[in-house]
């Protein structure tokens, strides 16, 4: 069977407004648009408007980086996802950033996970374990409780537009970017999808789109995208400069035209 590929670029909070178009300016004349590969970009909330207008959307989607859950009200400085609706086609959910930094809890990023469904965006929900959640041998009971709860206020033909990236926070690069083993990614990539199946069933699992993140590169992507049950990558550090981006996402064309024996 032919793979596809969701590769997401996370930008955090870089780029002005300028550099975030010079970038896209670039990854246009150095990307084509693959059939098999679907490049969603990430840039904050005040870049996504411009660069609705300046992409070409056969190459490129849109995501936001976060939003609220309600959508509408008394929330200064909040963003709904009932804002976003038209402009972007998916929202990263639950990053370890979010989860560490700003405090998100299991039951806010739920609700975020159900607000982002309801208002017909994708999320792309991020799961992980910290290092000492790893040392103390805590990885599978972390993930299994940031899942169940994420995604316990959806329905089994919610769970289709859902996306899952695993991000071990131990691997992204600003956590330290120790790299994760494929081998060791497999592993928690195929107990995620057996938690989804507990949950929806084992067709449910089979298809819900399982992406790996943490220090994901033009030299590393590769390793993981062959794993078999991996769908993806979501790219931090990489994805702001574009040759690194470019190649991460060509690895992706060219694993995906070799599975399909090209
Ligand atoms: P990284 O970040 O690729 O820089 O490790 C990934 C992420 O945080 O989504």
């Amino acid at each position: 069977m032919t793979k596809e590929y969701l590769i997401a670029a996370n930008w955090k909070m870089n780029l002005t407004t300028h550099e975030a178009s010079i970038l896209v300016h670039h990854l246009e004349k150095s990307l084509k648009a693959y059939r098999d590969v679907e490049v969603v970009l990430a840039p904050s909330f005040v870049h996504l408007q411009p660069l609705h207008q300046q992409i070409d959307h056969r190459k490129f989607r849109l995501a936001a980086q976060n939003a609220y859950h309600k959508d509408s009200g008394a929330f200064t400085g909040e963003v709904s996802f009932t804002m976003l609706r038209h402009l972007v086609q998916y929202v990263i959910v639950g990053h370890s950033e979010r989860r560490l930094y700003f405090n998100e809890s299991l039951e806010l990023i739920r609700d975020k996970v159900a607000a982002a469904v309801r208002n017909d965006i994708s999320p792309i929900l991020c799961v992980g374990e910290t290092q000492q959640e790893r040392r103390l041998g805590e990885t599978k009971q972390v993930l299994h409780d940031q899942i169940t709860t994420a995604l316990s206020n959806l329905t089994s033909e919610d769970i289709e537009n859902v996306v899952i990236a695993y991000e071990p926070v131990w691997a992204i690069s600003t956590f330290g970017g120790e790299l994760a083993k494929p081998a060791d990614v497999q592993k928690e990539i195929n107990f995620i999808r057996s938690q989804v199946a507990e949950l929806y069933g084992k067709a449910a699992a089979e298809k819900i789109r399982v992406l790996y993140g943490g220090s994901v590169d033009q030299h590393t992507a590769r390793g993981y995208l062959e794993l078999k049950e991996c769908n993806g990558a979501l790219v931090g550090g990489a994805s702001l400069q574009h040759h690194k981006f470019t190649r991460i996402v060509e690895a992706a064309h060219a694993v995906a035209r070799e599975s399909h024996g090209q």
